[in-house]
């Protein structure tokens, strides 16, 4: 079996990359994590990747004249390590049309709410004003429309009685961290792929 190289984009705590990362420890996964990238210095995930013996690479988009030029770095660099696949993981920077389309149906994503509902930020709060009584998380292909690709696997939770923002993103968390790996697996043995 080839392994297909992934890189993992990052802004911050790194939860749904180490669970990448612990699916990848396994003989008989389809993926590798290769490396992982952050425009955080200071984002803890960097510490736990290195932890686990994985490249790091640290660029922060203010020391760059325009997002195309830091973008192009970017590229680049996951270049240099070969990657097949990038999976963005709390990466807090919206993404230029030609990055997203350098890794169209190579590029995927997670994001805490039921696609096509609340695309964007603070999407808990949002469920919970809403009144909503199911909430959930998404993986999908990275398209340059925010939150717009195709979906790959989505999971839900309830929204119960005495709710808040964090219980309910706890809630969601613990769905993300199984439906990426599984996602990221479908995607890397080939089960799945969009054609654009
Ligand atoms: C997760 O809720 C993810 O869905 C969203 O950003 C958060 C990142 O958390 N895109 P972590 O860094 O993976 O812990």
């Amino acid at each position: 079996m080839t392994r297909k190289r992934v890189a993992i984009l990052i802004s911050g705590r790194g939860s749904n990359m180490s669970a990448l990362i612990e699916a990848a420890e396994a003989p008989d996964y389809p993926a590798e994590i290769v490396g992982v990238f952050s425009n955080r210095a200071a984002a803890p995930g960097l510490a736990i990747a290195a932890s686990h013996g994985i490249a790091t690479a640290v660029l922060a988009q203010s020391r760059f004249p325009s997002r195309d030029m830091f973008e192009d770095v970017m590229t680049q660099t996951l270049e240099s390590w070969d990657v097949d696949i990038v999976c963005l993981a709390g990466f807090m920077r919206i993404l230029g049309v030609d990055f997203v389309n350098h890794w169209a149906g190579r590029m995927i994503n997670i994001h805490p709410s039921l696609l096509p509902l609340y695309k964007g930020l603070n999407t808990h709060a949002l469920a919970l004003a809403d009144g909503a009584t199911t909430h959930g998380c998404t993986v999908h292909f990275v398209t340059p429309g925010l939150d717009e690709g195709v979906l790959i696997l989505q999971a839900q939770v309830p929204v119960l009685p005495g709710d808040t923002p964090e219980i309910l993103a706890d809630r969601v968390l613990v769905q993300e961290h199984r439906i990426y790996p599984e996602a990221l697996r479908l995607l890397a043995s080939g089960q799945i792929s969009v054609s654009s």
